[in-house]
């Protein structure tokens, strides 16, 4: 039998799918698992988009162009100068998802060896994507007693090698829920433009920010406009991640020429997915207002829940719909998996990710879970007691 490649070897397993198979059981055995394990949000997709998908009138389901449909781009330029972010209808390509957009944003900036600086934890695709194209992912931690504010700049300083070919950032993150100041944004500003890299910005969850600031997006960054790449999905503020549409925006052309390549070898990115998102963009204010005060109160319900059970800490996430909290175990692989397979408390348990595979340096974050909100308080208060109940139980718990 020939051999599989080392690169699909070495591919991470997903922190968040590999306890599928035990949740599967627990489900097949009757008990009911509440899923705070994973960033699919359970509210509605806004009615416009759902009428545009009722609504298709074509006669041919055709290939849309390689880099998206004209009149949904151009739409798109509009909703980003609401953020303040200007750019020109040329500047944005449709990608099938954000994970593709990651994916052909690494494969046109990087070349095998080269190295990318990232903050952990951090959203574990990336390092699949990085293994994909051969790049190497450098990681710098960051830690929950500052509540995973960016390490400090000398930290990047001292990673940075002649093979130090881009920066990527996640805000507001996943799997942390941090958002970064415009201090710390200004900060990497400075360590991009002073070493010329890329800087890939992630910004998928720019409507789900909780401060009263304005958002920061790479894109307000002056001097470093050739430089930023940044990823967007609509997945996550529209609850549309079933329609697989996403984008690259960048302003550098010999990326998007390199991009176009991919895009073009792909041939189109999904032409439904692309219609209902169009759709989406008309999307009224009050459903965009309703989401997020809805964020903000299972925010806020869980993390004091999570602060009030003994020997569990949260920060409070300033962004996203995921926190990543620490618990009084010995091992959170093994409490998720224990959870799974041999707890349940009134015939329901827990599913969570272990934050391990958002970590790169082995060893740290052995204690700590990432928790996504995206559960209705209910459902929230109910998962918050089986959870206090599994670590009262749990062997392996460390106070
Ligand atoms: C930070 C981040 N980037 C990108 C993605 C990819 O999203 P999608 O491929 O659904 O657009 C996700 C999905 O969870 C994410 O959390």
């Amino acid at each position: 039998m020939p051999n599989i490649s080392q690169r699909g070897v070495s591919m991470p397993a997903s922190p968040i799918r590999k306890l599928v198979p035990l949740a599967n059981k627990a489900k097949s055995k009757g008990v009911k698992v509440y899923h705070l394990n994973i960033g699919q949000p359970d509210l509605p997709t806004p009615e416009v988009a759902m009428e545009a998908l009722k609504h298709i009138d074509r006669k041919v389901l055709e290939y849309s162009p390689s880099e998206g449909i004209l009149s949904f781009r151009k739409k798109l330029v509009n909703y980003y100068a609401t953020f303040n972010i200007h750019v020109d209808v040329e500047d944005i390509i449709i990608t099938t998802g954000g994970s593709e957009a990651v994916l052909f944003s690494f494969m046109a900036c990087l070349d095998p060896g080269d190295e990318i600086i990232v903050p952990e934890p951090a959203y574990a695709n990336y390092m699949a994507f990085a293994i994909s194209c051969g790049a190497v992912i450098k990681t710098i931690p960051s830690h929950i007693e500052d509540g995973f504010a960016l390490p400090s700049i000398e930290k990047f300083e001292a990673l940075i090698t002649p093979r130090t070919k881009a920066i990527l950032i996640c805000n507001p993150n996943n799997p942390t829920g941090y958002l970064y100041t415009q201090k710390e944004m200004d900060q990497i500003r400075d360590i991009v433009k002073k070493y010329d890299l890329f800087l890939f910005s992630d910004e998928v969850y720019r409507e789900f920010c909780y401060t009263d600031d304005p958002y920061i997006s790479s894109f307000h960054l002056k001097g470093v406009e050739n430089n930023v790449v940044l990823v967007d999905s609509v997945s996550k503020r529209y609850s549309e991640c079933g329609i697989r549409i996403g984008a690259i925006i960048t302003k550098n052309s010999q990326v998007r020429e390199n991009v176009m390549k991919w895009c073009q070898a792909r041939l189109s990115p999904p032409l439904i997915g692309q219609i209902i998102a169009e759709a989406s963009l008309d999307t009224p204010k009050s459903y965009m207002t309703g989401v997020y005060n809805e964020y903000i109160q299972r925010r806020d319900f869980l993390i004091a829940g999570l602060n009030r059970i003994p020997g569990c800490y949260s920060p409070i996430p300033m962004g996203a719909f995921y926190t990543v909290a620490k618990l009084p175990v010995d091992d959170a692989d093994k409490f998720c998996a224990w959870c799974l397979s041999e707890f349940e408390y009134e015939g329901q348990t827990v599913m969570m990710a272990p934050a391990s595979g958002f970590y790169v340096t082995p060893g740290i974050g052995r204690n700590q879970v990432r928790i996504a909100y995206v559960l209705n308080k209910e459902d929230l208060k109910k998962a918050l007691v089986v959870l206090e109940k599994a670590l009262e139980a749990y062997p392996g718990r460390v106070l």
